[in-house]
């Protein structure tokens, strides 16, 4: 298994490209299943997860072109198999968002149960009551989710009004692809409305849907009978270009984050500005450089615009080393926490009391061999390690690759001492 090698102390002076958001991709990917296309995606990240998506799609009946030098796939065809695997789901819990898609489209799915994953339980139940408003009939066998569109209605879904008790950015996803082709009007209400939804949401218009309340917490959709293909551009990922902004920031450097926008970051921008980073707009990108001290700054995770929970370990990371402390507080998922004792292992003064973390600022954390279970978390520890004194060696790089395209290329290029050593 490859490991990366990170001698810390150097700042980063320079520019990186931000990729395509794979959290964008991933849904929009599941919505050629709605269309026999094509549907041609373009900006498309090059990362592991979507390497499985496509897997998905193509055992589901899609043809899939994926030309990786013009980051563009291209998807084709109707499903033929109605079945998304164990063995992919467990990969990759997006593969749930087939459902939404094939029920609408083919009146029946069976996707297997994601089941628990390293950053807590994750249930689907959002995603399958919205499902039964439509009318699905759902039932839980051998692990599996069988969902049929009711009887009589031409096997389709029926439009509903669905309230969510809770945002959720899978379930508004699946939902507003399986309301595209229902029978008659729904509304999603308390709907996500994370960067990644407005995408899909630009991209479903593209292709036929009718939707009212794009951006919003309200998204109103009158079904349509078919959907037809389109050409989408991907936007860019703004995890990976707040984490780039706290490898700068923690290496006390300068880097233009090429193709990153402010708008797409929401509260992350602010929390970096009241810690003492320097983040500016500019027509290629977000400017981000430090020249003085980090202070610590509170955080709270929150759905969107408020701040990400996909950015909260590596932002912990860089409280790791601010004068003062921080209180960051996990609202989304419960055991979110998985790189405090690794980070620890590192030098970092971090205590963790139930859903908040205390950050006790330290003047230099020190290199050391670790390892994480989940992505944001393994990145938050290359971040560390690039302010470390010495050597860092991160285990366990598939993380990484899930969702970091050539993470060890776009620092060096920067001016990390930093390597994969191939294992
Ligand atoms: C997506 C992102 C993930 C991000 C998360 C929160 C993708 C592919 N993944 O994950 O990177 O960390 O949003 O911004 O886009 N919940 C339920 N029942 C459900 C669904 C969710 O209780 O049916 C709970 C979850 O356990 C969690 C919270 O709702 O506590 C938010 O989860 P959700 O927004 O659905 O996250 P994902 O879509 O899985």
């Amino acid at each position: 298994m490859d490991r990366i090698r990170i001698r810390g102390g150097r700042p980063l002076e320079g520019e990186i490209p931000i990729g395509g958001a794979k959290n964008a991709a991933l849904p929009l990917m599941a919505a050629g299943l709605l269309t026999d296309g094509p549907l041609v995606l373009r900006n498309l990240p090059d990362l592991a997860d979507i390497a499985t998506m496509r897997r998905l799609l193509e055992l589901l009946g899609l043809r899939a072109e994926h030309d990786r030098a013009a980051r563009t796939m291209t998807l084709s065809g109707a499903a033929t198999h109605l079945e998304a695997p164990y063995d992919l789901v467990r990969r990759m819990r997006a593969s749930v968002l087939v459902l939404g898609p094939l029920l609408a489209r083919h009146g029946r799915a069976r996707v297997s149960l994601p089941g628990g994953c390293a950053i807590g339980t994750r249930p689907v139940d959002l995603h399958l009551k919205g499902l039964e408003l439509m009318g699905a009939e759902i039932t839980l066998d051998g692990g599996y989710i069988e969902a049929r569109a009711p009887r009589g209605g031409r096997g389709r879904l029926r439009g509903a009004r669905i309230l969510f008790p809770q945002v959720s950015v899978g379930a508004t996803e699946n939902l507003l692809m399986a309301a595209t082709l229902a029978e008659g009007r729904t509304e999603l209400v308390n709907a996500a409305r994370e960067p990644e939804i407005g995408d899909l949401a630009r991209c479903l218009a593209a292709m036929g849907a009718r939707i009212e309340g794009i951006g919003t917490g309200r998204l109103v959709v009158e079904g349509v009978e078919s959907l037809a293909g389109a050409t989408h551009e991907i936007l860019p990922d703004r995890i990976e270009a707040g984490t780039y902004a706290c490898a700068a920031a923690i290496t006390g450097g300068a880097v233009l984050l090429r193709g990153a926008q402010a708008e797409h970051l929401g509260a992350v921008v602010k929390t970096l500005q009241e810690a003492g980073v320097v983040v500016e707009e500019t027509a290629e990108g977000l400017r981000v450089s430090r020249r003085n001290g980090l202070a610590g700054v509170d955080v709270m995770t929150e759905p969107f615009p408020g701040f990400a929970t996909d950015m909260q370990a590596q932002f912990m990371a860089l409280m790791a080393v601010a004068e003062g402390a921080a209180m960051v507080t996990e609202t989304i998922f419960e055991n979110r926490f998985m790189h405090v004792p690794e980070l620890n292992r590192m030098g970092a003064r971090i205590n963790v009391h139930g859903a908040s973390a205390i950050v006790r600022g330290v003047p230099r954390l020190s290199g050391a061999p670790v390892m994480a279970t989940d992505l944001r978390a393994s990145v938050s520890l290359v971040l560390a390690g690039l302010a470390a004194q010495g050597e860092t060696v991160v285990n366990r790089v598939y993380h990484l690759d899930r969702g970091y395209e050539r993470v060890e290329a776009k620092l060096a290029a920067v001016g990390a001492d930093i390597e994969r050593l191939p294992g």
